[in-house]
């Protein structure tokens, strides 16, 4: 079968990375999480005290951001890399939730990451989840979903997320930052978080997780057996 791009779009926490990284396991496709390039970036910029409104100082910055994905065989999935340093853990801390709105805002941040993702999708076989995947990265990408979820269930998911891995959080300031990212992602001048007019709308308030990843290599399959049709 011929391979696909999957991009999958959405609000924070509506379970976009675990579907996505299920999906390109059944699929073996390659996942990419470009929230964690978000993430990545936002973490240096902390580490070296980056003045966001400096655009000198952030493009010096960028230059020396070497974001990688590696797969780890022990949990059988790829880990976040920042310029060689495993930061997988570290990028899903609150301190890096709170920053990585505004980071992920900045026009030279968005021009330097999509251009990478565009990079690790060329060979197709992908899939993709991030804010603007449908819309920018790959606009022409074989299928796209834009996933929801009713706010509390997102609030529920994002604090078990912060249990699993023991990360220190308070239960309001859970609530407070998807709010504020939701805002922010949505508003930002520079490639808004927005459905893209093609895209499929699953919501995942009632789905069970197995669902939602059926739901998805359903429409993946039959995407696939399009492409295959002599015409394309
Ligand atoms: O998916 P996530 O919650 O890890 O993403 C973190 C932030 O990164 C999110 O609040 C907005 C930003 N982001 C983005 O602007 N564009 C993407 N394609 C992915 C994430």
């Amino acid at each position: 079968m011929k391979k696909i791009v999957i991009a999958i779009d959405g609000y924070s926490a509506c379970g976009k990375s675990s579907t996505a990284k299920a999906v390109a396991k059944s699929l073996d496709y390659l996942y990419l999480d470009s929230g964690a390039m978000y993430r990545a970036i936002t973490l240096y910029f902390h580490q070296h005290y980056i003045n966001l409104a400096n655009p000198k100082a952030v493009e010096n910055a960028l230059a020396d951001v070497h974001i990688t994905f590696l797969h780890n065989p022990k949990i059988q999935e790829n880990e976040t890399y920042l310029n060689g340093m495993n930061v997988e853990d570290e990028i899903r801390k609150m301190y890096i939730s709170e920053k990585v709105s505004e980071t992920s805002a900045l026009p030279q941040v968005r021009k330097a990451l999509v251009e990478q993702q565009r990079k690790l999708g060329k060979k197709k076989g992908v899939v993709m989840d991030g804010r603007d995947i449908g819309t920018v990265v790959f606009p022409n990408a074989a299928l796209k979903i834009f996933m929801i979820a009713d706010f509390n269930v997102r609030v529920e998911r994002r604090q078990r997320e912060l249990l699993e891995r023991n990360h220190l959080f308070n239960f309001d300031e859970v609530i407070e930052n998807l709010k504020k990212r939701d805002f922010l992602d949505t508003t930002r001048k520079e490639s808004p978080l927005r459905q893209a007019e093609d895209a499929y709308v699953i919501d995942t308030t009632h789905l069970t997780f197995a669902e939602q990843v059926d739901e998805i290599l359903n429409l993946a399959i039959g995407k696939m057996i399009e492409e295959q049709s002599p015409k394309n």
